[in-house]
């Protein structure tokens, strides 16, 4: 793994932004995997400015976010599809067409699962995917386990996010609610990996994750074993290394 530490947070952002930019240049059709979250809305604003400063050609790029919350309508702002198309897809010019997402609505949310593959694989699956990480180790909608989880699947709701869901959509307890997720399988595919994170407070599950032992209780840890995985901090999250 490579680890680089910025010598600030709004460098660790535009370290992380110009990664993708580079992406796009280098193969201008490429498949890139997105997160959402805090730590990546900052990067996003950052990358949508330097697009807007020089614009470069995202005709042929693919993007998709790695997970989505089920039972809730995509208009919803804090649905994954809300988020990327916003904070990336219209800013950067990136047709519908060229925007894999699962549906957040559906009665088969394996079927949805097993659509979202396929789209993916269509596309020569993943060449780059930026991945935040939870303060508990999860990446994606992989939570700790006793095991790796595998395919495509719907994970339960991590309980803060899902009791804000109910809160912002009004939504009684007995409305259930999924994550939709690439497994750590189909994470580890990706041709190249970067990780990102900024603030205290994942300085402690960014020393566990990189230099602890490799376990499903703390799933960033099985991305010590990919091939071409690099890693980018802030003085913060690099605090503890
Ligand atoms: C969301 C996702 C999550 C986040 C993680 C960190 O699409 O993949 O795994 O990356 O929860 O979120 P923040 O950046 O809000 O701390």
């Amino acid at each position: 793994m490579k680890i680089l530490t910025a010598k600030s947070t709004e460098e660790f952002r535009l370290l992380a932004a110009k990664e993708f930019i580079n992406q796009v240049q280098t193969k201008p059709n490429s498949v890139i995997g997105l997160s959402t979250g805090k730590t990546t809305t900052d990067i996003h604003k950052i990358l949508a400015d330097l697009y807007k400063a020089a614009p470069f050609n995202t005709s042929d790029l693919c993007v998709f976010n790695l997970d989505e919350i089920t039972n809730v309508p995509r208009s919803y702002e804090g649905s994954c599809y809300y988020m990327i198309k916003n904070q990336v897809c219209i800013p950067l010019n990136i047709e519908d067409k060229n925007f894999i997402m699962p549906l957040t609505e559906s009665n088969n949310f394996e079927i949805e699962c097993q659509n979202f593959r396929q789209s993916v694989e269509d596309r020569g699956g993943v060449d780059l995917q930026l991945l935040g990480i939870g303060t508990n180790g999860h990446i994606g909608f992989n939570q700790p386990d006793k095991f790796f989880p595998k395919g495509y699947w719907v994970s339960s709701m991590d309980s803060n996010l899902e009791k804000r869901v109910r809160r912002e959509l009004n939504l009684p307890d007995s409305h259930s609610m999924g994550g939709l997720t690439l497994g750590i399988d189909n994470i580890m595919q990706s041709r190249k990996i970067i990780l990102l994170a900024n603030g205290k407070e994942k300085a402690e599950i960014i020393k566990k994750a990189l230099f602890g032992p490799i376990t499903p209780e703390v799933p960033a840890s099985v991305l010590q074993l990919h091939p071409n995985c690099e890693v980018i901090l802030d003085p913060d999250a690099s605090s503890e290394l």
